[in-house]
């Protein structure tokens, strides 16, 4: 039980940085400043926006967090030396409250084999690092990577040390997901008794998921005198993931009597954001996901939909509008008007542009045109493609595709392309396994950019006949991997809008628009 009641836990996301890190998981630029602005809505107290050392798009994309994104703390990784360092000030020191993570790893099989170090020279790189990082900035927090294989008296003279030069938050990471949840516990409490100026910092901890075990070994961590969580949005990250931040919230906000302490997290946002980076990263979030997965609310059986008519709390711990999944799915049709839309767009929580409304309110009535019923989950995906950013180098003009039994399936492809506002068309066929096959072959002959197909899934938005298909492409380009996703009644042509998607992403990223 957590004794003291006045405490704030306080949320460190690194759906950027940590979660990132998932294969396939890469967002753009205007991607990443969604997702940073959706955490700050959320009121995540700190956003690690990155690595900015790591690239020149990674710094980019911080630097456009800390000066765009207000409300939360804007954190960088970076390594324990001078270059990361620096850059990673130059690039957070827009924020109003910035903040450096300097990391380095404290288990004796990290540095004699990773870094091919002693414990001494690691010790000092550490404190020094923490001394230069506090030279720029009062907020500094130090990590010692792989912490739960480490020498527990190491560890605890590190800690001690960085704390002295003047670390304000000292993270004792489990890298590889290797704890139990009374092992990290202990180790939280050793740290919290032998660290003499431990008050001096907040204990931070960030557990990942090999063993499935992340939010179990957070939780322990705050019974503890942990008081920052590091989590991610659907707790995405390296290898098996990061702790989530949506199932540690709940746990605390659940169990009030269990965890009496504060959080700043506005839990309504929470679904939200969890669509949000699924679309955005291409991460499919399990159906029996704890809070966020489709059938976390789901009733299935006889028995327990009677409990639920009769009282909710047979069956529910919370209830779905407190972690924000929309009550009513059916909402608006092709006759609904402009003002109906709008506020189901501000219902929906979106705070956007009028000319993006106006927008949206066009690609709204073409759909309404094409579906019955425009549903929630369409609004939303119609929202997160039109405001991803992605420039649209590469436009669809016209579609034929033919396929049957007994025939070569064969599509021909028409786009438009546009760079700096010059127009050309381009026009080819190709033939396929398939009609989407066909349509992909001749996608290519026009970009001349030959992708590696990785993934490719195809699911229903919303129910009923009309429903729309969202198509979820992974390609493979140059080594690095893109996302696409396309929306449309007809599945062909949410294919094709998925693979344009991640093509203009390619564009974008590998040729700056140019190709
Ligand atoms: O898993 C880890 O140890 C990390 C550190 C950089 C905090 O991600
Ligand atoms: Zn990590």
């Amino acid at each position: 039980m957590v004794k003291n009641k006045k405490d704030t836990v306080v949320f460190f996301d690194t759906t950027l940085r940590d979660g990132e890190q998932s294969p396939g998981a890469s967002m753009t630029f205007q991607e990443k400043l969604l997702v940073a602005q959706q955490l700050a809505s959320m009121s995540v107290d700190i956003i690690e926006a990155g690595f900015p050392i790591s690239s020149e798009g990674d710094f980019e994309s911080v630097k456009s967090i800390a000066q765009q994104v207000k409300g939360p703390v804007i954190c960088g990784l970076s390594r324990a030396n001078t270059k990361d360092i620096t850059t990673c000030w130059n690039a957070i020191k827009y924020s109003k409250k910035p903040r450096i993570h300097t990391f380095i790893a404290t288990s004796d099989l990290h540095i004699e084999k990773k870094l091919q170090k002693t414990r001494k020279q690691v010790f000092d790189m550490a404190v020094n690092a923490v001394k230069l990082a506090k030279s720029f900035c009062d907020d500094v927090e130090f990590s010692a990577e792989d912490a739960s294989r480490s020498d527990v008296e190491y560890l605890c003279s590190i800690v001690e040390a960085v704390i002295e030069a003047g670390a304000t938050t000292v993270n004792i990471p489990d890298t590889v997901g290797y704890s139990i949840p009374s092992e990290f516990g202990k180790l939280i409490a050793t740290i919290k008794q032998r660290v003499k100026n431990i008050d001096k910092a907040v204990i931070s901890v960030h557990c990942h998921n090999d063993l499935g075990l992340g939010v179990a070994n957070s939780l322990a961590a705050i019974e503890n005198g942990a008081r920052q969580i590091e989590c991610t949005i659907n707790g995405i990250g390296e290898r098996a993931g990061n702790a989530a931040l949506e199932e540690i919230v709940m746990a605390i906000k659940t169990k009030p009597l269990f965890y009496p302490v504060n959080y700043n997290i506005k839990t309504k946002e929470i679904y939200k954001a969890s669509r949000l980076v699924s679309n955005l990263t291409g991460v499919v979030v399990q159906p029996n996901k704890a809070i966020v997965g489709v059938n976390a609310f789901a009733h299935e059986s006889g028995i327990h939909q009677d409990g639920m008519l009769k009282d909710k709390r047979t069956y529910e711990i919370m209830s779905p509008q407190d972690v924000g999944v929309p009550e009513s799915m059916l909402v608006l049709g092709k006759h609904s008007g402009r003002h109906a839309f709008f506020k189901r767009l501000k219902d929906l929580g979106y705070k956007l542009e009028p000319n993006v409304m106006e927008d949206l309110f066009a690609k709204f009535k073409l759909l309404a045109d094409k579906k019955k019923c425009v549903f929630d989950d369409d609004i939303n995906s119609l929202v997160e493609q039109s405001v991803s950013g992605v420039q649209e180098v590469f436009t669809v003009d016209y579609v034929n595709v033919t396929s049957g039994v007994g025939v070569i399936p064969t599509a021909t492809i028409r786009l438009v392309k546009t760079v700096k506002n010059k127009k050309e068309v381009i026009q080819e066929a190709a033939c396929g396994s398939g009609p989407v096959d066909a349509a992909y072959k001749a996608i290519d002959k026009i970009t001349g950019i030959k992708v590696d197909l990785e993934d490719y899934t195809l699911r229903a938005v919303s129910g009923g006949e009309d429903a729309q298909g969202e198509v979820n492409v992974k390609v493979k380009y140059d080594g690095a991997t893109y996302i696409g996703k396309g929306m449309s009644t007809d599945i062909v042509e949410a294919s094709i809008n998925a693979y344009i998607h991640a093509v203009n992403k390619i564009v974008i990223m590998q040729f700056g628009g140019k190709k």
